[in-house]
C-alpha cells in the first residue's frame, strides 16, 4: 500500500509535514496546499518557504497547482521543476465558491471540453510527472464518465480520486459506487481520498477494492497524526509522542512567525483536527481558543495532555 498526505490548506505545510515525518509512519508521498500561478509574478514569501527544497528535504513532495490556464501552469510547473521536484499535482477538487467561480479547482470539472485542450497543453510542453486530483463532477455524479474519458487521453502520473461532487463541499459520504465504476474504466493508477479516520474505515475500503494500493488522507491523519502506522502496522497514538510532535510545529511557527496573534491561529487551526483525538477535552479545547497570548495557550495545552486521555483504540 502507498500512503499520501492530502493538502490541507494552511494546515499541511511545511512545518506541519516535517514534524509528521519525524514522529510518525514516513510516507510515499506529501501534497503541498495548492498554489496558485500567477502569471509574471514570482512566488510570494509563504510559497518559496513552501516550496524550498531545504525545507523539504528527505520528503517526496509534490507541489500542487491550482489554474485554469494552460500557460500559467506550465510555466510555474518549469520554474518549480528547476528547484529539483519531479513531480506536480493539478487540483480539480476545491469546492470554495471563490475558486469554482473562476472555473478552476471543482470549477473546472463543469468546462470538459476546455479540460480537455487544457490538459492536451500541459501533457505535450512538459516533461514532468503529472498527477491529478479530482471529485467526480460538479453537481452530478454522471459527469465523472466523460471526465474518465478524458483522463484516460493523457499520461497520468496517476489519478486522486475524492468521490464527491462539488456541491457537496464536505458533506454527505464520498461515493463509493463511482469510485468502483472509475476502478472498472480508467487506465491510469488510482489513489482514493475521503473520510479515511480510522483503521476500521480503512480495513471496510479495502475489503470493497482490493486492487486499490495507494490512499490518501487528509482530516483523518491530521487529528490523528498516527493513523498511517494504526492502518500500517497497527501502531497505536501514543501521548508522549504526540506531545513532542505538537511542541516541535509550535516552536518552528514562533520561529518563523511575526507575532503572537499568528502563532497562535495556527496552533488553534490544528487543534481544531487534534482534539478530536481526546476525551474529556471541550474545557480545554475553549481555554485553547480563548487564548491570546502564548503563555496562556502554553498552559492550556499543558493541562490538555496532563488531564485528558486519548480516545480509546486509536
Ligand atoms: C481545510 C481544508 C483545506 C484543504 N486544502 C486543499 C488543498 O489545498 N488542495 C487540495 O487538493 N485539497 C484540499 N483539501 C481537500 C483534502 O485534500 C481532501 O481531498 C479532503 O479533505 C478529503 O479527504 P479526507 O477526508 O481524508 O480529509 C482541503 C480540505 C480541507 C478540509
Amino acid at each position: 500500500m502507498n500512503y499520501y498526505l492530502a493538502p490541507l490548506e494552511s494546515v499541511t505545510t511545511y512545518i506541519f509535514r516535517n514534524a509528521y515525518h519525524r514522529y510518525f509512519l514516513p510516507l510515499d508521498k506529501y501534497f503541498t496546499p495548492f498554489i496558485v500561478p500567477h502569471p509574471n509574478k514570482k512566488f510570494n514569501t509563504r510559497e518559496k518557504k513552501e516550496l524550498s527544497t531545504e525545507h523539504n528535504h528527505g520528503l517526496y513532495v509534490v507541489p500542487q497547482l491550482l489554474t485554469n490556464k494552460a500557460e500559467d501552469f506550465i510555466t510555474t510547473a518549469k520554474e518549480i521543476e528547476n528547484m529539483g521536484y519531479k513531480e506536480i499535482n493539478l487540483n480539480l477538487g476545491c469546492p470554495s465558491g471563490t475558486v469554482v467561480a473562476k472555473g478552476k479547482g471543482s470549477g473546472f470539472l463543469a468546462y470538459p471540453e476546455e479540460l480537455d485542450r487544457f490538459l492536451d497543453n500541459i501533457y505535450s510542453k512538459l516533461d514532468m510527472k503529472i498527477s491529478v486530483k479530482t471529485r467526480i463532477g460538479k453537481t452530478s455524479p454522471d459527469e465523472f464518465y466523460r471526465l474518465i474519458e478524458i483522463y484516460n487521453k493523457y499520461p497520468l502520473e496517476e489519478l486522486i480520486v475524492h468521490p464527491r461532487l462539488q456541491t457537496d463541499f464536505y458533506k454527505n459520504k464520498p461515493n463509493l459506487q463511482i469510485f468502483k465504476e472509475a476502478v472498472e474504466m480508467s487506465r491510469h493508477s488510482l489513489c482514493y481520498n475521503g473520510d479515511i479516520y480510522t483503521v476500521e474505515d480503512f480495513q471496510k475500503f479495502s475489503e470493497h477494492f482490493p486492487t486499490v494500493e495507494k490512499i490518501m488522507c487528509g482530516r483523518g491523519a491530521v487529528a490523528n497524526p498516527s493513523l498511517f502506522d494504526a492502518i500500517a502496522n497497527g501502531k497505536k497514538l501514543d501521548i508522549n509522542t504526540l506531545k513532542k510532535f505538537h511542541d516541535d510545529i509550535y516552536m518552528d511557527y514562533q520561529e518563523i512567525s511575526s507575532g503572537e496573534r499568528n502563532v497562535l491561529f495556527k496552533m488553534k487551526e490544528l487543534w481544531s483536527y487534534l482534539i478530536q483525538s481526546f476525551d474529556h477535552a471541550e474545557k480545554y479545547m475553549k481555554k485553547i481558543k480563548k487564548s491570546e497570548k502564548l503563555l496562556a495557550y502554553e498552559k492550556a495545552v499543558s493541562d490538555l495532555f496532563a488531564n485528558c486521555p486519548l480516545k480509546k483504540g486509536i
